[in-house]
């Protein structure tokens, strides 16, 4: 299945991980490596996560779930606007439709791709838990910042590790929501939404 907008250039690389996970990490786009194996977050990238940042939040691959806001490699050779329009195309169609089979908890939308697409400010709201609207869906949401940027700039690796941090703190029911002092733009939780205290990592624990 490919979206309205899709080149159709490059195989669409669907999530990886449990879909019985109750938390969606959401990254940019596939690389290279991604589209050669098809699978995302498995290149250099991925293996940062694996190895050095979910540890961090108590977590690992194996028990969360991983997708990108864009499905398809190919699209740093269209300006701005025709990757603004593709991001939505795409996102709606793909990203809307893993959200509803899955039915995480928590979203976790890394870097600025993916949250645009809930109309986030990630130099003010990353690392900070907050309700927001995915595709008519109010989730509770974790933006943070992007993990390739730590490749590019060992300095973007404070923030971004004081970011896992304080998911894990968020995760362990250590961190409270913020609509519970004041209200964002953006958050769309209701004043008598709960507040929530901990993430259980997968639906089927619940029981
Ligand atoms: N690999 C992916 O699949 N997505 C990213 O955003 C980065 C690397």
């Amino acid at each position: 299945m490919r979206c309205p907008d899709c080149p159709r250039t490059h195989p669409v690389i669907g999530p990886d991980g449990p879909s019985s996970s109750n938390i969606l990490f959401v990254g940019e786009r596939p690389g290279k490596e991604e589209n050669s194996r098809g699978r995302p977050f498995i290149g250099q990238t991925g293996r940062e996560c694996n190895e050095h940042y979910l540890p961090i939040a108590g977590l690992s691959r194996d028990n969360v779930r991983f997708t990108n806001s864009v499905k398809c490699y190919s699209v740093d050779d269209v300006g701005k606007d025709a990757f603004k329009k593709r991001l939505k195309s795409c996102s709606s169609f793909h990203l809307a439709r893993e959200i509803e089979y899955q039915k995480p908890e928590l979203i976790v939308p890394m870097g600025a791709v993916a949250t645009s697409i809930i109309g986030c400010d990630l130099g003010m709201d990353h690392g900070t838990p907050i309700n927001a609207d995915w595709f008519g869906t109010t989730i509770k949401t974790f933006p943070m910042y992007h993990p390739a940027s730590g490749l590019h700039d060992a300095s973007a690796m404070i923030p971004l590790r004081n970011d896992f941090i304080a998911l894990g703190q968020f995760l362990r029911g250590e961190l409270v929501m913020p609509f519970d002092e004041y209200q964002t733009s953006f958050n769309t939780a209701a004043e008598e939404d709960p507040p929530i205290t901990h993430i259980l990592l997968s639906k089927t624990r619940e029981a």
